[in-house]
């Protein structure tokens, strides 16, 4: 069977979302098409920090009155080193914008609501997605599970949303694309515990055993990262193991310590940095992870695919409303810009506060010295929280 649609979306993670509401706000129809079911979208865990202007627009889009309640607002984080702690106070530097402590899922339930409530199309459990005819009549087919037919969508432009592994960014012929990759040597172990808060707003630990970030979710489910060999395997973290870990790695010289509780799920996250150029051929756009990875140290990855999408849905705005090609011609540009930029600011979140092998012991104390720039240069600490509060989107 075919149906069709103005833009078909492959992947209903925050980039389709996200797409598929601020088209059907400018009155552009869409559809989902997602390989997973929507209880798996609905419960991976992924991290959990909102730029400010991320929370602006979900608010903007009535989409935000669930995170209203229940997310932490910060005014700023905590970078532990030495075994001191260091307040830098983002709201302040920044003309008050704040941290939103959110996870990546909850912002997904919302937006999966919002969507099925006024009537728009997400089909669950695709399996067999293909692109096709990307250049002169785009077609997306694939196979529902339901009824293992073979479904065709007719549209004028396909917006390939389906992270790293989908089939989007492949349909981009290789002669035309370029791939920029880095990867760790180190992955991040990362657990749900049954405990109270450590802190009223996150603590990044340098120490020389390795990064640790005290996360939290609830006011009694906290969110703990420690840096591990990215070969480890869960079963090799006990959870003593992981708290004696946790505890090295947070204590300070004043005495602080964390307060421990039944560890509920552990996994292990790669580190890795990847982009992909550029991010359109023909009437195919990508965006979100489909384009462009990064490390979760600097919390970039779900902004980062809802500001694609922001400069996506203008310019397709601009294409129905005026028959205006040129801000679809520059998305690629435009998007990539902002996108190294968090690039940038992962990596040197990433190098700053882990301990790399590869490195040497001069490279050690240079993050330790910047560090401690960071602490004593408003000028220094401003250029942190512009960049982990979320820089704008031109
Ligand atoms: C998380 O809560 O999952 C989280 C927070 C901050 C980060 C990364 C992950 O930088």
């Amino acid at each position: 069977m075919a149906a069709r649609t103005q833009v078909g979306i492959i992947g209903a993670g925050p980039a389709g979302l996200f797409l598929a509401h601020l088209l059907h706000r400018a009155g552009i129809s869409s559809v989902i098409v997602e390989h997973r079911s929507r209880q798996a979208i609905e419960g991976t865990l992924r991290a959990g920090v909102l730029e400010q202007w991320t929370v602006d627009l979900m608010n903007e889009m009535g989409l935000g009155e669930r995170m209203m309640r229940e997310a932490h607002f910060h005014s700023g984080i905590t970078l532990r080193f030495n075994r001191q702690s260091h307040h830098i106070d983002m709201a302040g530097l920044t003309g008050g914008k704040r941290v939103t402590v959110y996870a990546q899922h909850e912002v997904i339930k919302d937006l999966v609501a919002a969507r099925l409530a006024h009537g728009g199309e997400i089909v669950f459990d695709v399996g067999e997605t293909s692109l096709h005819d990307i250049e002169g009549k785009p077609e997306i087919r694939y196979r529902p599970h339901q009824t293992g037919e073979i479904e065709t969508l007719r549209c004028d432009f396909i917006v390939g949303c389906d992270g790293q592994y989908g089939p989007s960014r492949q349909a981009i012929p290789d002669a035309v694309r370029t791939e920029y990759h880095k990867t760790y040597p180190f992955g991040w172990l990362g657990i749900l515990a049954d405990a109270p808060p450590a802190h009223h707003e996150l603590i990044y630990n340098n120490h020389s055993r390795g990064f640790a970030l005290l996360s939290t979710r609830t006011p009694t489910v906290q969110r703990y990262y420690l840096q591990c060999d990215p070969q480890d395997n869960v079963a090799q973290w006990s959870d003593d193991r992981i708290w004696a870990e946790l505890h090295r790695r947070t204590e300070t010289v004043d005495g602080w310590k964390l307060t421990e509780g039944p560890i509920t799920q552990k996994g292990i996250i790669a580190m890795r940095c990847f982009v992909s150029e550029p991010m359109q051929h023909g009437r195919l756009f990508i965006a979100g992870d489909a384009a462009h990875i990064v490390p979760p140290t600097g919390a970039k990855g779900l902004n980062l695919a809802v500001a694609d999408v922001v400069v996506l849905s203008r310019a397709l705005d601009a294409h129905y409303r005026k028959g205006a090609t040129d801000l679809l011609e520059a998305y690629s540009e435009t998007a990539l810009k902002r996108i190294w930029k968090a690039e940038r600011f992962s990596w040197y979140m990433t190098s700053m506060l882990h301990r790399n092998k590869a490195e040497s012991s001069f490279e050690q104390r240079v993050h330790l010295a910047e560090l401690d720039y960071l602490i004593s240069s408003r000028a220094a600490a401003t250029a942190l929280a512009e960049n982990y509060v979320g820089l704008p989107i031109n």
